[in-house]
């Protein structure tokens, strides 16, 4: 929370600077008291880089020592303080609320030993390169052996069985981030599976996509053409068309929620195509497969203890680290222990442990790192991939979130997403650089942290899992409640209660 603070207080001061600078503040008489306030704000700002680096709750810091105040009292003031500015006739008492929190940020700045924070600054809190994550033993495609396994004895399964039925599904099944995507894309790229079938299609259907678009993506991927407005026979009738065509299609479906996108939509005119249709479905969902009448099921084991730590190894550690990574190991089973065999878990803690020292005493307290027991979040955000967040500076951390607020599946563009990032603000000002080549360098810093994942499919796109996803926007929600809460003080009594 100390994080939300520390965005917010910097956006406040940023505001303070440019008001200070104007008529009104000289009109108002309050030109001094502001520019004090600008400075205490910017004292605050570093006490609560330290807050969020010790984890101290932020309203425990802002309650200032009142035992009996359940609330904020300097929130509640802000926003007193922004409705006052907006009101010109309460010019006396503008004056006098500026002076109010002036004094209650001195007080809290006074106490800060009381909390044991220091000031903080920029430089400071800056995380360190990361430049081991290149040089390690594997590469990023790496996924391990299992997962080769398993895709050479689905695609035996897909291309060797002798049925009369034309068309079959096979189904990869598991919780999010267990690596259903990457079995069914192993699948997708595999020798055997271009040379058995005319045409190969890969459709995501997330969890809100409409029939109507799953049809119009298969029609892309076939490069046949159709109206906007056309109706579900005719979207029906070109799929129908456009495959029969073809003598045999693979049909990838990725993350697929319910089994109507196959039943009502998709299914009916492959069916009618006559032509061999073998498709691959990847679901967290049991009875979508089970409606679909899958012939065979593979359900994505979790990582075992000596494979996560396999993965984690293979990421942290080059070849001539052998010994460095044995001396570790002990504790490297304790944290891939964390992870739950989730190798989605494993792959942004690797980018974590990537910026820190290789010793035990680092690991150690790695371990004790307060973000592994967070309470607010869902069982699967919590651990491995809310650290991950932790771990972001505050800047990219505004960034991350905003990305929640595309839809699932959206394939993101680098210097799309920057241009946003920019125009909202989220870019601080560096000497040299183009605001846009500095979101460029976030965008590629949450790529490192694989928070960002590249698509497989297309080098220049990229996409967010839809756990990853689910984290951006359970935090933001966390944010929006604390914002709810400055500008309503009885919501703050609610959730501290
Ligand atoms: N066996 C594995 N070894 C290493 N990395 C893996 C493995 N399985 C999946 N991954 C990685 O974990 C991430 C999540 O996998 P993904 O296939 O998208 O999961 P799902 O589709 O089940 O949500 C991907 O970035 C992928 O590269
Ligand atoms: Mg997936």
């Amino acid at each position: 929370m100390a994080m939300v603070l520390e965005a917010f207080v910097k956006n406040f001061a940023g505001l303070l600077t440019d008001y200070v600078a104007e008529e009104g503040a000289i009109q108002l008489g309050v030109k001094d008291e502001l520019q004090k306030l600008q400075e205490q704000m910017m004292n605050i700002q570093c006490l609560l880089k330290d807050a969020e680096r010790r984890k101290i709750e932020s309203h425990k810091l802002l309650a200032d020592q009142n035992p009996e105040s359940k609330i904020s009292p300097v929130c509640c003031n802000f926003s007193s303080f922004f409705s006052c500015l907006a009101s010109v006739p309460l010019r006396h008492e503008i004056g006098n609320k500026i002076k109010e929190i002036n004094k209650r940020l001195k007080r809290i700045y006074k106490n800060r030993k009381q909390f044991n924070l220091e000031s903080l600054t920029e430089s400071e809190t800056q995380v360190p390169d990361d430049s081991r994550l290149t040089s390690s033993m594997a590469s990023p495609s790496d996924v391990g052996r299992e997962v080769d396994d398993v895709a050479r004895r689905l695609v035996n399964h897909l291309v060797g069985e002798n049925v009369d039925e034309k068309c079959r599904i096979f189904a990869v099944t598991g919780m999010g981030g267990k690596g259903k995507t990457t079995i069914a894309q192993k699948n997708f790229n595999y020798p055997k599976i271009q040379t058995f079938f005319n045409l190969k299609l890969w459709v995501c259907v997330s969890q809100n996509q409409s029939g109507i678009e799953s049809l119009k993506q298969v029609i892309s991927g076939v490069d046949r053409r159709c109206r906007d407005d056309s109706t579900k026979i005719e979207l029906q009738g070109i799929v129908r068309d456009s495959i029969v065509a073809g003598k045999s299609l693979f049909l990838v479906l990725d993350n697929l929620w319910t089994a109507s996108v196959w039943i009502n939509w998709l299914g009916i005119p492959l069916i009618e195509s006559n032509v061999t249709v073998r498709v691959l479905v990847t679901t967290r969902h049991k009875n979508v497969v089970v409606d679909m009448r899958a012939v065979h099921i593979h359900r994505v084991e979790l990582l075992s203890e000596e494979s996560s730590w396999d993965m984690l190894c293979r990421r942290l550690f080059s070849a001539k680290e052998v010994e460095l990574a044995n001396e570790l190991k002990e504790l490297g089973f304790k944290i891939v222990q964390r992870c739950k065999g989730l190798p989605l878990a494993i792959k942004v803690l690797v980018s974590v442990l990537a910026r820190q020292e290789r010793t035990k005493c680092v690991w150690h307290d790695f371990l004790q790192n307060d973000a592994w027991s967070i309470k607010d979040l869902p069982d699967e955000l919590s651990g491995a991939l809310y650290l991950s967040f932790e771990d972001l500076p505050t800047h990219r951390k505004q960034c991350f979130q905003y990305l929640s607020l595309f839809p699932e599946d959206t394939r993101l563009f680098r210097s799309d997403v920057a241009q946003l990032w920019v125009s909202e603000g989220f870019v601080t000002k560096h000497e040299r650089k183009l605001m846009e080549q500095l979101a460029e360098g976030y965008f590629d810093e949450l790529l490192k942290r694989n928070l960002l994942l590249r698509n497989s499919n297309f080098e220049d796109k990229f996409e967010l899992h839809g756990l990853i996803r689910s984290l951006a926007s359970s935090i933001a929600l966390i944010i929006i409640i604390f914002f709810a809460t400055i500008s309503n003080p009885m919501f703050m009594i609610q959730i501290f209660d």
